[in-house]
C-alpha cells in the first residue's frame, strides 16, 4: 500500500511485527523501520531499514518510482536498524549519492569500509532537489553522535529520525488513525529505556527546530506525527527537563521473602503519607517497562537482599541499567535485609547516586523484619513520602 505524506512525500518503511527484544529493550508490540522517499526534479531517499528489511523496502519503493532513478540517500543515523541496508543499496542503486552528518560519514566508514564515499552536510546545509528542498540539522546524541534530522521545506516536513519515535507495529500509519492515549505509553517507554540519558541534547535539538514551521513529523519508529505535535512536542519537552509527578515505585528481589515484606512495609508507608506507589518484584517483571514507569516518578525505592556479599543478579542488573539511563533528580532510597554480611544497599546507594539520584535513606535489616525491625520499614515509607510532598 502506498502511504503518501504529502504531495510527493512517502512513507516507504517495513513493518516488524515480531520483534520482542531491541538490544535489550522489550518491544511486545514490534516496531517499524520507517523510511521516507522524496520526489522532486530529484529523488532523496531518507533512511533505510533494518538489513534482513530490504526487499520490503524496495518493493514499497517499486510502488512509487523505479528505485534505479534515486539520486541520493540520506543516512540521518547511523545504527543498523537505519542504516542496515546501506550494502544492499550499494550493490542494487549503484549510482545514488550518499550523504549524512560529518560525524556520521566517521562511524559509517566504521561499519561499512573506508572506501564509501560521503558528501558531508552540516546544519544549515541544503539539497535542492527540485520543486523540494532538504535542509539538515544536526542533533548529536538524540541517540548517538552522529544524528541529524532532515526538513522538508515545501511540505513542511520534519524527518527526524530516533525523536518522537515508538516501538509499536501498526497497518496505522498516522497518530490520528491510532490516538494519542495509544502512542503515549510507547512514545514514553522509547524515551525513558532510549532518549532518557540525553535530556540536555533533546533540549538542545527542540530549539534548533523551533524557528521551522512544522505541520507533519515522521520519526524512524511508530507513527507519523500530524495531529498531535503540540502535545508531543511539549511532552518531550516536559521529559527531557526531567519533570516528575509526586509518586513512587518499590523494585526489589527477595531470596526468602524478606526484602519483599520491607517492600510491602515501605509501600504502606508510603500510601498512608499520601503518596501513590506501585511495586515490582524483579523477577517476574520487565526492567524497560519499569524504566518507563520512572520516567513520570519522582520517588525510586529500591531493595536487594545481600547475597555473597553483594547483590541479588536480577537487581544488580537493574541498577547497572538505571545507572546507565541517568533518570536524574528522583529521591530515593535503598533496602534489603541480610544474614550475616551486610552490604547490597551501599551498592545501591552509589549506583543510585552515580545516576544522579539523592539517596535520602538507607536501610538494611537482619534476616526477618519482625517488630521493630519492621516499624522501621514503614517509618521509611512515610519519610521519603514526606520529602517527595515537600520537593
Ligand atoms: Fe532507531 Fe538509534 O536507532
Amino acid at each position: 500500500m502506498t502511504v503518501e505524506l504529502k504531495q510527493g512525500v512517502y512513507w516507504v518503511g517495513a513493518i516488524d511485527w515480531h520483534i520482542r527484544d531491541f538490544h535489550g529493550y522489550s518491544t511486545h508490540k514490534g516496531t517499524t523501520y520507517n523510511a521516507y522517499l522524496v520526489i522532486g526534479k530529484k529523488i532523496a531517499l531518507v533512511d533505510t531499514v533494518k538489513a534482513p528489511f530490504f526487499e520490503e523496502m524496495l518493493a514499497r519503493i517499486s510502488n512509487i518510482i523505479a528505485p534505479e532513478t534515486i539520486d541520493y540517500l540520506v543516512i540521518n543515523h547511523v545504527e543498523m536498524d537505519h542504516s542496515g541496508s546501506l550494502p544492499l543499496i550499494r550493490e542494487t542503486l549503484p549510482r545514488v549519492e550518499i550523504l549524512c552528518s560529518p560525524r556520521a560519514e566517521e562511524e559509517l566508514k566504521q561499519h561499512y569500509g573506508e572506501e564509501i564515499p560521503f558528501k558531508v552536510m552540516k546544519t544549515g546545509d541544503v539539497l535542492e532537489l527540485g520543486e523540494k528542498t532538504l535542509t539538515f540539522v544536526e542533533v548529536p546524541m538524540v541517540h548517538w553522535p552522529d544524528s541529524m534530522v532532515t526538513y522538508v521545506k515545501e511540505d513542511k516536513v520534519l524527518l527526524p529520525n530516533d525523536a518522537f519515535g515508538q516501538h509499536i507495529a501498526t497497518s496505522e500509519r498516522f497518530d490520528d488513525e491510532l490516538g494519542w492515549d495509544i502512542i503515549r505509553p510507547e512514545l514514553a517507554k522509547y524515551y525513558a529505556n532510549i532518549v532518557m540519558p540525553y535530556g540536555a541534547q533533546v533540549l538542545k535539538a527542540l530549539e534548533a527546530v523551533k524557528g521551522i514551521e512544522i505541520e507533519m513529523i515522521g520519526p524512524s519508529h511508530g507513527l507519523i506525527w500530524r495531529k498531535h505535535i503540540p502535545q508531543l512536542v511539549a511532552t518531550y519537552e516536559s521529559w527531557a527537563k526531567g519533570e516528575t509527578e509526586k509518586r513512587a515505585l518499590i523494585v526489589y528481589d527477595t531470596m526468602w521473602g524478606s526484602t519483599e515484606k520491607m517492600a510491602m512495609a515501605i509501600y504502606r508507608g508510603l500510601t498512608e503519607e499520601g503518596i501513590p506507589a506501585k511495586i515490582y518484584r524483579l523477577s517476574n517483571s520487565d526492567k524497560s517497562d519499569i524504566v518507563k514507569e520512572l520516567l513520570e516518578a519522582r520517588g525510586l525505592l529500591l531493595g536487594s537482599p545481600t547475597l555473597n556479599n553483594g547483590l541479588f543478579p536480577t537487581v544488580a542488573e537493574f541498577s547497572t541499567y538505571i545507572k546507565g539511563l541517568r533518570p536524574k533528580g528522583r529521591i530515593a532510597a535503598v533496602f534489603g535485609s541480610y544474614g550475616w554480611g551486610a552490604g547490597a544497599t551501599k551498592t545501591l546507594a552509589a549506583d543510585l547516586q552515580a545516576a544522579g539520584m539523592e539517596v535520602v535513606e538507607d536501610l538494611q535489616v537482619k534476616f526477618i523484619p519482625i517488630g521493630e525491625k519492621f516499624d522501621k520499614c514503614e517509618m521509611l515509607g512515610q519519610g521519603v513520602a514526606l520529602k517527595i510532598k515537600a520537593s
